[in-house]
């Protein structure tokens, strides 16, 4: 099962990982998707202007990844920022570890690959501003206390928004509040930003006090936790990605 995919200004980058499809459970009518160790797990680089038969293949250790947050090329190596997890649905459908950001260095011509965790707190749904796609971004976005209790139990949770700052090493975050969940941030550049962080985080936060939701809009820069706007909705049912489309664009 391949969920995603990376691009760079030359290279398309597949994750080659071991969950794979089990028609004997799908003929049980059982999610028919589970963890192999009999599997290998590699990472495919691909010329953006080639073909299949041009991937170059690189071993890695067995681990899963549904989202990667940004890749880019830094001269002979490709650098991949990912959400990642130890495995996924190895003990079955529930078996869910929780995911956290991880870096790969490919180094193309050695061919070795390192595997580097940037932080040990469960978060997932990265994201970069649209514009650093593909090309080095130093800010990363995600969704903390993204494991599957937390949806279970929203009440207990503490949701929050985590900005990555990839050249210090910075953490910071947006406390949404108790009993609250952000969903995936979509960045919005301010209008002349000049800073890859100038702009705002947009998303929805289901608060399960009152069972009702809110379009929320934060500042990315400041990162505080007062929004700058909120919309007050309905209940929102959980979704996982998010995008903002302006209603106009230039030309
Ligand atoms: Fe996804």
């Amino acid at each position: 099962m391949m969920h995603d995919f990376n691009v760079t200004r030359n290279h398309a980058i597949f994750m080659d990982l071991p969950a794979v499809f089990d028609l004997e459970l799908a003929m049980k009518g059982e999610m028919p998707i589970r963890w192999s160790d009999d599997y290998a797990a590699r990472l495919g680089v691909m010329p953006r202007n080639g073909n299949d038969a041009q991937v170059q293949w690189f071993d890695i250790e067995p681990c899963y990844v549904f989202h990667p947050m940004n890749a880019y090329e830094d001269g002979a190596k490709i650098v991949i920022d990912v959400a990642r997890l130890s495995h996924i649905w190895r003990d079955g459908p529930m078996d869910f570890p929780e995911p956290a950001l991880h870096r790969w260095t490919i180094d193309t011509q050695s061919g070795r690959v390192t595997d580097e965790q940037v932080d040990d707190t469960p978060a997932e749904f990265p994201r970069v501003p649209d514009a650093q796609v593909g090309v080095k971004h130093r800010y990363g976005y995600m969704m903390a206390n993204a494991a599957a209790k937390a949806f279970e139990e929203p009440l207990n949770a503490n949701g929050s928004i985590l900005k990555y700052d990839l050249e210090s090493g910075a953490r910071t975050n947006i406390d949404v509040g108790a009993g609250r969940l952000p969903g995936e941030s979509s960045f919005v550049p301010r209008a002349n930003a000049a800073n890859e962080d100038d702009g705002y985080l947009m998303t929805y936060v289901f608060d399960a006090n009152t069972e009702s939701s809110e379009f929320a809009i934060y500042d990315a820069a400041t990162m505080d936790d007062e929004p700058v706007a909120t919309v007050a909705l309905p209940r929102v049912p959980f979704g996982f990605h998010g995008n903002w489309v302006p209603a106009t664009t230039a030309d």
